[in-house]
């Protein structure tokens, strides 16, 4: 077993693991951080997309034991600490950019870095930004609006 230090959403975290523990089954097992979900194993869904010192990455491809002494930010982490939902997260609840949900941990994240990086995609450059997340539910139109949605969002309260 390994011992690691992890600071997860701003606290920080330590477990003790196997070497081949994967990162979202840490979190999800040995942190209790449920909202990252597992869909597919294998890196092709995004669902388990968390950031890595503020980068997206596949916590169902990264062991945890790369990770340690990083900083990594959750679905858990994305609301402020009243609990105020992130602009992101209001506007895929604003556009109905869920239904399930399974998928939307992912997206949240992945749009996070996103909208950090470009706060005014174009449709296409949206595309191309989300295009390593899958959704069986919404046909992506609404995810679409919703990621314009919250740079809007972002820019009316910057
Ligand atoms: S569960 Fe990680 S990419 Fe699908
Ligand atoms: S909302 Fe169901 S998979 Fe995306």
């Amino acid at each position: 077993m390994h011992e690691i230090t992890l600071t997860v959403n701003g606290v920080v975290r330590q477990a003790a693991v196997p070497a081949r523990r994967l990162l979202s089954d840490c979190l999800r097992h040995d942190l209790g951080l449920t909202g990252t979900h597992v869909g597919c194993e294998h890196g092709v869904c995004g669902c388990c997309t968390v950031l890595l010192d503020g980068e997206p990455v596949r916590s169902c491809l990264t062991f945890a034991v790369t990770v340690d002494g990083r900083d990594i930010t959750t679905v858990e982490g994305l609301a402020g600490q009243d609990g105020t939902l992130s602009p992101v997260q209001r506007a895929f609840a604003e556009c109905h950019g869920l239904q399930c949900g399974f998928c939307t941990p992912g997206f949240l994240c992945t749009v996070t870095a996103l909208l950090r990086d470009n706060p005014a995609p174009s449709d296409e450059e949206v595309l191309e930004g989300i295009s390593g997340n899958l959704c069986r539910c919404t046909g992506y139109q609404n995810i679409v609006k919703s990621v314009h949605r919250a740079a809007e969002i972002m820019a009316e309260e910057s």
